[in-house]
């Protein structure tokens, strides 16, 4: 049997990016960039994404960026259109920004950590999908990521808005890819875990080497890239037929026991 010639490129496809002024959003900007895709970034950190788009110009690729603030609906949608209008289309969306609120369920600001953190990290997502889908339908790659985290696998005390709006991208996304199915579309989430990031930054080192040590296989925490290879591989022409998958990119952390 003869190997069937399956892309095994983004180039020339255009990826939409959430969250690209830092952290695995900059890393996943960067590689399709620099894989050939034209990239659409946004952040609602406008200095953060100006570098990002300028680093990538620099090295001579495809780049815009748009600053928006994903709680904004509306903004959204003027942004995806604005985006597929500049490049011409829409090939492949990523839902990677994120925040982090530490909520005790019995504290004041539970319910605000809950609001907030459903808007960022769920219903954002369902809005640039929605937005995205018109484009989507004409692409000949279409391809939804969304990324989860391993707290939508398990949890860690005193995070249940993060734990709980990260469990339900998964479910969000095994959900889309049945509905989407039919029409080609593929949609598959990331469950990273512990990567350097803003997000993670204020952990002292010395915390983040005793729990790498204690909980991680491969006993170290992951670069941002290594998480973007994971996310490019569920972009490539070639992953026709992998959909509905939720990939843990965590170095071990969820299947060792001791
Ligand atoms: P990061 O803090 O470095 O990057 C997140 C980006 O999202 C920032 O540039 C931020 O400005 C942007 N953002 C936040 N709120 C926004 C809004 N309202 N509108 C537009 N952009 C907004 O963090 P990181 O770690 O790169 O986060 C990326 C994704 O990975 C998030 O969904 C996070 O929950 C997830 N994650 C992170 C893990 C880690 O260990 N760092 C582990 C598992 C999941």
């Amino acid at each position: 049997m003869a190997l069937t010639n399956l892309s095994r490129s983004v180039e020339g496809y255009v990826a939409f990016i959430t969250g690209a002024a830092s952290g695995m959003g900059e890393a996943t900007a960067k590689l399709f960039a620099s894989e050939g895709a034209k990239v659409a970034l946004v952040d609602v950190n406008a200095e953060g994404l100006q570098r990002v788009v300028s680093e990538i110009e620099a090295e001579g690729c495809s780049v815009r960026g748009w600053t928006l603030d994903l709680s904004d609906g509306d903004a959204i949608k003027q942004t995806i259109n604005a985006a597929a209008a500049h490049f011409g289309g829409l090939d492949m969306l990523v839902n990677n920004a994120g925040i982090s609120i530490p909520a005790p369920i019995d504290g004041d600001e539970y319910e605000a950590a809950w609001s907030k953190s459903f808007d960022i990290l769920i219903t954002a997502h369902i809005r640039t999908i929605r937005a995205s889908l018109p484009y989507l339908r004409e692409s000949q790659n279409p391809r939804i990521v969304n990324i989860a985290s391993t707290e939508g696998l398990g949890a860690t005390k005193g995070g249940s808005p993060y734990t709980a709006a990260k469990t339900g991208v998964i479910g969000l996304t095994r959900s889309l890819a049945v509905e989407l199915g039919p029409e080609g579309i593929t949609v598959n989430c990331i469950c990273p875990g512990p990567i350097r990031t803003g997000m993670t930054d204020a952990i002292p080192e010395e915390n983040k080497q005793v729990y790498a040590r204690r909980r991680v296989a491969l006993k170290r925490y992951a670069e941002p890239e290594e998480v973007a290879h994971g996310t490019l591989n569920f972009c490539l022409p070639a992953s026709s037929f992998m959909t509905g998958a939720h990939l843990p990119v965590d170095g071990g952390l969820t299947i060792k026991n001791a």
